[in-house]
């Protein structure tokens, strides 16, 4: 059904040509979620026998984590394009490359496995990254409240279990904070434990909900995933399964997004609506309509109101739609306040929004933007996932083309965006950047550039 790339390029050199005032319309399939598949791939450690994945989207992150779990012996067979078959049965103890953790902060996610399977663990620690400084002391904290003994070194986290049965042992663990890692790392952790763990402050995100689904198919004992007290009593051995990983619902937001900022009327499917549920909420605040039908949904819009968000952990707005609702809201009537409460450093897309003629004044995470009748097609460069995705949208609605840069971000988390959006009728095209090369370091590189490209 989807149109994919073809020979797959660098897409540090790569840049997509998009022609403004797009209208969409039609139908797409939303990929398997990146956040889900990432963990489960994580978990798939915690057996012996094999783990039957299917829906795994196919983007770098996925491909980088799939480096990282071949790098400490786990076979992965994705030869059927239908499911990836995982098999751990050889897992080792290996120091994993410095550079894939860095590439990679959900390779962390391995830490809980390895330790529960092999009694001890050793991984670089994930530094910042582009939307802020992303501790990971709630990990630490519970996996030492669980038994194990931690110790940073030389940039590595190093982690054993000193018991003689080289188990840990189930505990009440209160979060400082309901973070998703930290809530997936510890029940990774404490499915193999001896006892009963209770995870309370526990992040909520669907996602987690997945991860325990799986679990409890490999004879996991969890339960009240989804709530913000997890209970979990450990048992001796988990065995394979087969599990299909959920809808992505940040990608399908992106779409629904895309949608009404361009004043189209699309179709998506499959999602699960009641994931979906703040940002549908936002939507139909601003002026769509929205109409769920099982495991679609189609949005029609006429006109965009400016509407207020915060960002919040599940169920409210999600941080990862921030950056593109705040492209919606430049197409919007009136004045919207956008605020993001979760990263420290996640509105680098202003900067760029403005380039394109949005009226924003920003401050301490939070944006107030107001509706501009005109934005104006540039050449911009994404610097994180999702405001690759803001500048893409903001292109799409613009007055002339614009060339976007940064799909190294995009490709992390979005499979065939581009594909997808030509789907639907936009004018996008995936290309080298070397005819730009000359200009690309030009701050006033501007539509008649672009213009000029096209036209070569
Ligand atoms: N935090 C702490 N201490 C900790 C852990 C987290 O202070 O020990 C803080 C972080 O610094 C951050 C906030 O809590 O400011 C939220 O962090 P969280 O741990 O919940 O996020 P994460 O697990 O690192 C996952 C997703 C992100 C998504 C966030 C929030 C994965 C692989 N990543 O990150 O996805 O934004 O939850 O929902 O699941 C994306 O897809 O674009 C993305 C960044």
């Amino acid at each position: 059904m989807i149109c994919e790339r073809g020979n797959k390029l660098n897409p540090k050199f790569e840049s997509l040509k998009i022609n403004g005032r797009c209208s969409l319309q039609g139908e797409i399939k939303i990929s398997g979620a990146k956040n889900s598949a990432l963990v489960l791939l994580a978990a798939s450690l915690l057996t012996k026998d094999k783990v039957y994945l299917a829906n795994v989207p196919d983007i770098s992150d996925i491909r980088k984590m799939k480096n990282i779990l071949k790098s400490i012996g786990v076979k992965i067979d994705d030869n059927d394009r239908e499911q990836m078959i995982i098999n751990a049965e050889n897992l080792y103890f290996g120091n994993i490359p410095h550079n894939l953790v860095n590439e990679l902060r959900a390779s962390f996610f391995c830490i809980g496995p390895l330790l529960s399977k092999l009694g001890h663990a050793s991984l670089a620690l994930p530094g910042g990254c582009n939307i802020g400084k992303r501790s990971i002391e709630e990990h630490i904290k519970g996996l030492q409240e669980l038994g194990a003994t931690i110790e940073e070194k030389d940039g590595f986290v190093n982690a054993k279990i000193n018991n003689n049965r080289k188990r840990l042992k189930g505990k009440h663990i209160r979060l400082g904070c309901p973070s998703v890692g930290a809530t997936e790392t510890l029940v990774m952790a404490a499915v193999l434990a001896e006892g009963k763990t209770i995870i309370s402050n526990a992040a909520r995100e669907p996602e987690i909900q997945d991860l325990c689904e799986m679990l409890n198919k490999m004879g996991a004992k969890i339960r009240q995933a989804g709530t913000s007290k997890i209970y979990i009593e450990g048992v001796n051995y988990l065995n394979g399964c087969s599990h299909e990983v959920i809808p992505d619902r940040i990608e399908a937001g992106t779409f629904l997004i895309a949608s009404a900022a361009t004043l189209s009327c699309i179709t998506i499917s499959p999602v699960i609506p009641a994931h979906l549920n703040s940002l549908l909420q936002k939507l139909k605040e601003s002026g769509s309509e929205i109409i769920i039908k099982n495991n679609s949904i189609t949005i029609k819009t006429k006109k965009v109101r400016g509407v207020n968000i915060e960002t919040a952990p599940f169920p409210g707005f999600p941080t990862d739609l921030q950056a593109p609702f705040t492209a919606l809201m430049l197409k919007a009537t009136g004045k919207s306040i956008i605020k993001e409460t979760i990263f420290e450093n996640r509105m680098n897309h202003i900067d760029l929004l403005k380039k394109m003629g949005a009226s924003i004044r920003s401050e301490n995470n939070i944006a107030i933007v107001s509706g501009v009748k005109k934005l104006s097609g540039r050449k911009l460069k994404g610097s994180d996932l999702r405001s690759t995705a803001a500048i893409i949208i903001a292109a799409l609605t613009a007055d002339n083309p614009s060339l976007v840069e940064g799909l190294e971000h995009l490709d992390r988390g979005y499979e065939n965006f581009e594909c997808k959006l030509k789907k639907l009728g936009a004018d996008i095209k995936r290309d080298l950047t070397v005819n730009i090369s000359n200009n690309s370091c030009k701050d006033d590189f501007l539509i008649n550039d672009v213009q000029d490209i096209y036209a070569a």
